[in-house]
């Protein structure tokens, strides 16, 4: 590569070759302008356009227990936080969120929890088989953390479909100041190789901004992702939480966060990218810039209006005080506005060409 070589050419660079080297990475991520975020976000819409249209998944997420044995120091419902009122529903009210988010034309239903002991694998999988049932031309996707192959297994032969486990950081000693000592780097990126082994279609991701998060670190991701080709990427800013150790680290920035989704978009031209609430939190449009810059999922709230506020990741979440129904006619709207559709339908992972996966 010659001195001469602008982030510009290296965006052109991964619009043609869909990868970077690792110092390709860290360049783009120390040099980058806004006039080249921009020129990114231009071609990965373009991208977006080309391979969904204009069409916006939607994913219905029901938070069905703010319980977790861990102890993120990013996150709100870490163990160690005793100002959390504690819940679990029950698993007839998570059927009522499926039946209720099918009405609103939900072909998704992604469940998701803290590391809840009391949801064994077995139990899990008997909700997973009873929605399955109930709604067979839908899509389950799990979002329970770390679990042993054999409970991943038992839960994909249940009907699970996909499963969110992000990275978070693919830097390992990143990875040892996010977390307690307890948790280790080594045995998420396992649980990855295994979900994907399994045959889900997996979602990896980050927090983008998050304590200590390097160039470098970014460039590892990108890489990470590159190389795993995960399904979906979940990708937002990191948000600091009142009651963390975190509570007085800044926010993640919000361009940067535009800027990781088109490169995301550019990199995996089909990959399942969400614009997601941290996104619409840290700003009034978030969702609408996120889909504009190359994002083509949204993943409303489907859970209870009483139980939402308990499940608070980080501060000032969005859409905690309105019920289902608003939220869906709300997207509807801003979807509109901004020239898109939402579509009803479970929006699969399709590829018929495994390498561009
Ligand atoms: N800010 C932004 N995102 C967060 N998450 C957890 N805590 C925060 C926070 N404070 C993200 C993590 C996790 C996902 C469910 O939510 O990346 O994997
Ligand atoms: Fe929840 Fe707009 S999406 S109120």
């Amino acid at each position: 590569m010659t001195a001469a070589t602008t982030v510009r050419d290296l965006i052109d660079r991964l619009e043609e070759d869909r990868e970077l080297s690792l110092e390709q990475w860290e360049r783009v991520f120390k040099e980058w302008t806004e006039e080249d975020r921009l020129y990114a976000a231009e071609k990965a819409r373009r991208t977006a356009l080309e391979n969904f249209g204009n069409k916006i998944y939607i994913r219905g997420i029901v938070e069905f227990s703010n319980i977790c044995k861990n102890d993120c120091l990013y996150c709100g419902i870490r163990a160690s936080n005793k100002e959390v009122s504690r819940y679990r529903l029950t698993e007839e009210e998570i059927l009522q969120c499926c039946d209720e988010g099918y009405g609103y034309g939900f072909r998704t239903f992604v469940l998701q929890s803290g590391e809840d002991r009391y949801f064994t694998a077995e139990i899990l999988a008997g909700i997973v088989r009873k929605i399955k049932a109930a709604h067979p031309d839908c899509a389950v996707t799990l979002s329970v953390g770390e679990l042993g192959y054999d409970e991943y297994k038992l839960l994909k032969e249940a009907g699970a479909d996909r499963y969110l486990l992000r990275h978070e950081t693919a830097d390992k000693e990143h990875y040892g100041r996010l977390h307690p000592p307890q948790m280790s780097w080594e045995h998420r990126m396992r649980c990855l190789e295994q979900l994907m082994e399994l045959g889900y279609q997996v979602g990896a991701g980050i927090m983008v901004g998050s304590p200590y998060q390097t160039e470098r670190c970014l460039a590892e991701d990108m890489v990470f992702l590159g190389s795993f080709k995960p399904h979906m990427i979940g990708i937002g800013p990191f948000l600091p939480h009142k009651d963390t150790p975190f509570k007085d680290m800044p926010k993640g920035p919000y361009e940067l966060t535009l800027f990781l989704l088109s490169l995301c978009r550019l990199m995996l031209p089909r990959v399942l990218l969400p614009a997601t609430t941290a996104l619409g939190t840290i700003r009034p449009n978030g969702r609408e810039q996120g889909v504009l810059c190359g994002a083509n999922v949204i993943m409303p709230n489907l859970s209870p209006t009483a139980v939402r506020k308990k499940y608070m990741l980080y501060d000032n979440k969005i859409c905690t005080g309105d019920e289902s129904a608003q939220c869906r006619s709300c997207l509807e709207r801003r979807m509109a506005a901004i020239g898109y559709e939402v579509a009803i339908t479970r929006g699969d992972h399709h590829d018929k060409i495994c390498d561009i996966r």
